[in-house]
């Protein structure tokens, strides 16, 4: 049996389908309800917020988790990231109001994100030395309202952005849903977790070849 921590939300029917697939009988998850944790063949799947998964997996509550690569890149930890499922694809953008021009200048910068981690690295790696305020959600108000020169967020189609008379400045990172696993699972239920590994694999490389 494993335990398979699985992210509430955008990436949630998408590995839901994988996982069909692959051959599990996801059917108990697709009638939910507000329930949590589902028994599918040798599949616990567990339903958890994006930052959660990484906590469970971490600490072995899990065995393994489907996550963004956002959340990974933010959050950390430790665990093996093990795969690239190929699908919930977008990436890390700073961006501003179209038209500013945020690299040039010397004055003071500040830029709003969800992901301060990932934000400080990179401006880091850039050299800019700059002021960097954590926003919860729709962080394009930022820059709109005055509070930032630009921010640092997800950009999936572009729309948020576009609709909001801001645009991408640079990519950060690219970003999809991995698979992860905890390390001590990794030994003790090897077995199990290279065949669910196996079976996922074989599914990513068909979509691919299929898109
Ligand atoms: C994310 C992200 C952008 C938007 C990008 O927000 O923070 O706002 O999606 O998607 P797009 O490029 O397809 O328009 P989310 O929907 O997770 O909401 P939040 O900002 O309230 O967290």
């Amino acid at each position: 049996m494993i335990k398979l921590a699985l992210t509430k939300g955008r990436i949630e029917q998408k590995a839901l389908q994988l996982l069909e697939k692959c051959g599990y009988d996801i059917s108990p998850v697709r009638e939910k309800g507000r329930k949590l944790v589902f028994h599918c063949g040798n599949l616990q799947i567990v339903l958890a917020k994006a930052a959660d998964v990484i906590t469970y997996v971490e600490h072995g509550t899990c065995d393994a988790g489907i996550v963004g690569r956002d959340t990974i890149m933010e959050q950390g930890g430790n665990f093996y990231e093990l795969l690239d499922l190929g699908f919930g694809k977008c990436s890390f953008a700073l961006a501003g109001l179209a038209g500013e021009e945020f690299y040039s200048g010397y004055g003071h910068k500040t830029v709003a994100t969800k992901y301060p981690n990932v934000a400080k690295r990179f401006l880091q790696s850039k050299g800019i030395d700059c002021e960097i305020v954590k926003i919860e959600g729709s962080v394009e108000l930022a820059p709109i309202l005055g509070l930032a020169d630009a921010i640092i967020d997800i950009v999936e189609t572009g729309d948020t952005l576009r609709e909001n008379g801001l645009s991408v400045i640079e990519t950060v990172a690219d970003i999809s849903a991995r698979l992860i696993v905890n390390t001590a699972a990794m030994k003790l239920k090897n077995q199990e977790i290279e065949q669910l590994l196996n079976q996922l694999a074989n599914e990513v490389v068909k979509n691919a070849q299929t898109i």
